[in-house]
């Protein structure tokens, strides 16, 4: 009997090592002979801990299940049960996916390289190895793989930059700082599937001429830095990895950065400070890391889903995934649910799906059952979306057009008992509380920010051209996205909701 559970950090915390613990007692109660699996998470977070039972090759689903279904479970010959979910890939949240990034992520065991490999893994990196670097970039600008942390710029002009650059050492960087409330696709993607990401770095390397590349974790991810260090320590022992990797011509290794707990520490050259053993405060651009990264070397910094995209842009030919998207916006995003969902969870798809069929089709409307009242999209930074705008299509331009931003592709959704002025508010005291503080319009315009929306909902509407100049200030003038993106949930919140701050729609404009 050949048994799959997840051990992803939000299997974990629903109750899956009960589970497991429950198969391994109740299998040599009854004498039966299991293999059980740990695998990632397939990303249906309602369904967690989601068992799967293979049967004639095919993975039969039950979730959520308790400890306490595991003998029913065993008595029913893994058949007929309440919580007996039919074949996974048949659950129509799973079925409507396009899982190129995600493809193994809730399939293999994560430290199982033969897996890895025998469900595509290194493909990529062996067709990589026999291009040279110019037609590896070639191939990735050809595929129009935009940076998926949240900026849209595209990975191959960023790669060309730091080949082109001249420098005795280069660096990949893999920003895994994922600081968005509301993204978890990092993590699922470290903890489900890391040889993606190492395969990933190791392609870029090739690429750009790197012989050594770092992961920058939060502190808050234990479970990913875990499996990031195991999953490194097997590549290496496999001579992916490593000075046993230069007879392939691919000296290349990996180190495990954890950050201290600082949002900002995501932005890129706070986060190459904090590397380099600095305070994680923001570097005026230009430099561009491309060209004076990591310890003043050209370096490639790019997120976890950029890199993990790229074995299968390898592995398949640039067009194949090009052949998805919308516009500018080309391949799969993998979209991040959270919040007042009834359906939250990891949705990969090609660009492209209005934001009202993710919301209301894919994610089932609200938890509660209320209605939608807005989404956040793209972080606590992001834009608040009303149901007004849900015909937005999931695109980088489209989304700009709309006065918001996809950012890392998380989605907040938020039924009508939302309080949209402490929302507008929180957006102040997020960026007041998280400010490295090297620049004015951030570190002061957020506090007075927070008392003017205070001023605002308290009936005084003379606040209202004060919040506005702080808005233009902190946009225009910031040095980096954390002040710059703040008045992006404010104003949206003020523009989309005017009667929640006591205003018409006209003075909220
Ligand atoms: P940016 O637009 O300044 O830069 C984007 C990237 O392109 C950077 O890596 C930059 O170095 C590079 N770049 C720009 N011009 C280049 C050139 N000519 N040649 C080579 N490289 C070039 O944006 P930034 O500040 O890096 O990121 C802001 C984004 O981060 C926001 O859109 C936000 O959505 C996202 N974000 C994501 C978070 C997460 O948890 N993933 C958290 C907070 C923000
Ligand atoms: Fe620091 Fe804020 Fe300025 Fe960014 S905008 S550099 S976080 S003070």
């Amino acid at each position: 009997l050949r048994l799959f559970l997840p051990r992803d950090a939000a299997a974990l915390a629903l109750g899956a090592e009960d589970v497991a613990r429950a198969i391994t007692a109740e299998a040599a109660r009854r004498g039966v002979e299991v293999t059980l699996v740990r695998t990632g998470s397939r990303g249906m977070i309602w369904l967690e801990p989601l068992l799967e039972v293979e049967r004639d090759g095919i993975r039969q689903g039950f979730g959520p299940v308790t400890p306490a279904d595991i003998p029913a479970l065993f008595e029913a010959g893994f058949d007929d049960h309440p919580s007996a979910l039919g074949p996974v890939e048949d659950i129509p949240f799973l079925a409507r996916q396009t899982r190129l990034t995600f493809a193994r992520c809730g399939v293999t065991d994560p430290f199982d390289l033969d897996a890895y490999r025998a469900h595509g893994g290194l493909a990529g990196l062996d067709r990589a190895r026999a291009m040279t670097p110019a037609e590896i970039v070639q191939e990735v600008t050809d595929s129009g793989l935009r940076g998926r942390g949240g900026a849209g710029f595209p990975t191959g002009v960023k790669w060309r930059t730091v080949l082109e650059a001249r420098g005795p050492r280069k660096y990949i960087v893999c920003n895994a700082d994922e600081g968005d409330s509301g993204s978890f696709a990092d993590r699922m993607l470290m903890e489900g599937d890391p040889f993606a990401l190492i395969e990933g770095m190791a392609i870029a390397a090739r690429a750009v001429g790197a012989d050594r590349g770092y992961v920058y974790i939060r502190s808050e991810y234990p479970h990913a830095i875990a499996a990031m260090e195991r999953a490194a320590g097997i590549a290496r022992a496999a001579g992916l990895l490593g000075a046993a990797a230069r007879g392939s011509g691919a000296a290349f290794d990996i180190e495990i950065r954890v950050g201290a707990g600082a949002y900002v520490c995501g932005e890129e050259t706070s986060l190459l400070n904090s590397i380099e053993g600095r305070r994680g405060e923001v570097r005026a651009k230009p430099p561009l890391p491309a060209h004076k990264g990591l310890f003043g070397r050209p370096t490639a910094v790019n997120n976890v889903l950029t890199l993990a995209a790229v074995p299968a842009i390898l592995a398949q030919g640039a067009a194949a995934y090009a052949r998805f998207g919308l516009g500018r916006s080309r391949g799969t995003i993998p979209i991040q649910i959270a919040g007042n969902a009834r359906r939250a969870g990891l949705f990969e798809t090609g660009f492209g799906l209005s934001l009202g069929e993710i919301v209301e089709e894919i994610a089932g409307g609200t938890a509660s059952g209320r209605p939608v009242k807005a989404v956040q999209v793209g972080g606590p930074l992001g834009a608040y979306f009303p149901p007004a705008l849900f015909d937005t299509p999931f695109g980088y331009e489209e989304f700009d057009g709309a006065g918001g931003l996809i950012g890392h592709a998380g989605i907040t959704v938020f039924d009508d008992t939302a309080d949209m002025g402490a929302l507008a508010r929180f957006a102040f005291e997020f960026c007041a509380e998280e400010s490295c503080g090297k620049c004015t319009p951030c570190r002061i315009g957020a506090v007075r920010g927070a008392e003017a929306v205070d001023r605002l909902c308290a009936g005084d509407t003379g606040a209202l051209p004060l919040l506005g100049d702080l808005c233009e200030t902190m946009r225009a003038a910031s040095l980096c996205a954390l002040g710059g993106f703040t008045p992006y949930p404010v104003e949206s919140a003020l523009r989309h909701f005017p009667e929640e701050f006591g205003l018409g729609r006209a003075a909220a404009e």
